[in-house]
């Protein structure tokens, strides 16, 4: 039986891919472990390498903008990534290193339980729910994983290459906020 005490030993010793021997930090997650929003993406970069925790660099400055301009605070929801360790030269995850790292975010899923699921980005889409269409064909669409709903939108730092992006991820990831607030 999982709990966050075991999922979190098991997560700050892994060794099970070559990125253990490059991180300097296991990065878990950032947010309220009891969120109804889940929000997931590929990766942590330098910045969450260094500091252990999700999302606090440059992509994760500007997804926090459009949290905060919904209302969302770090309390409202829970944030992680695919991977817990980061890549160098922040290289997209590989199936083989996903596989590996896959069953720490289920258990994360299972444990938070949330209400409604974000996918940021192409890798995320890629590795939980193995559609290999891009973001772009898929984002704004719901779909499902383990019973719960899953929308997927763009990954903040696609955000930096191209602004016109802003308007459809803060649509996807508002039409999700509601939803979870539903029941
Ligand atoms: N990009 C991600 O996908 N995750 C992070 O934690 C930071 C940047």
């Amino acid at each position: 039986m999982w709990d966050w005490q075991k999922l979190e030993n098991e997560c700050l010793n892994c060794t099970k891919c070559e990125l253990h021997e490059t991180r300097q930090n296991v990065v878990m997650e950032r947010g309220n472990r009891n969120a109804r929003i889940m929000l997931i993406g590929e990766a942590p970069g330098a910045t969450e390498d260094r500091l252990g925790k999700a999302f606090v660099g440059k992509a994760g400055k500007l997804l926090d903008m459009a949290l905060r301009g919904l209302g969302i605070s770090d309390d409202d929801m829970y944030i992680c990534n695919i991977l817990k360790c980061r890549p160098p030269e922040n290289a997209n995850p590989t199936k083989t290193q996903a596989d590996k790292c896959i069953g720490y975010l289920q258990t994360q899923i299972e444990l938070v339980s949330p209400v409604v699921i974000v996918l940021l980005g192409g890798q995320a889409l890629k590795y939980l729910l193995e559609i290999e269409t891009g973001i772009t064909k898929s984002r704004g669409i719901w779909t499902e994983y383990m019973n719960i709903p899953v929308m997927p939108t763009y990954h903040p730092a696609a955000l930096l290459r191209d602004d016109g992006k802003r308007i459809f991820m803060w649509k996807d990831i508002k039409e999700a906020w509601e939803k979870s607030k539903e029941n």
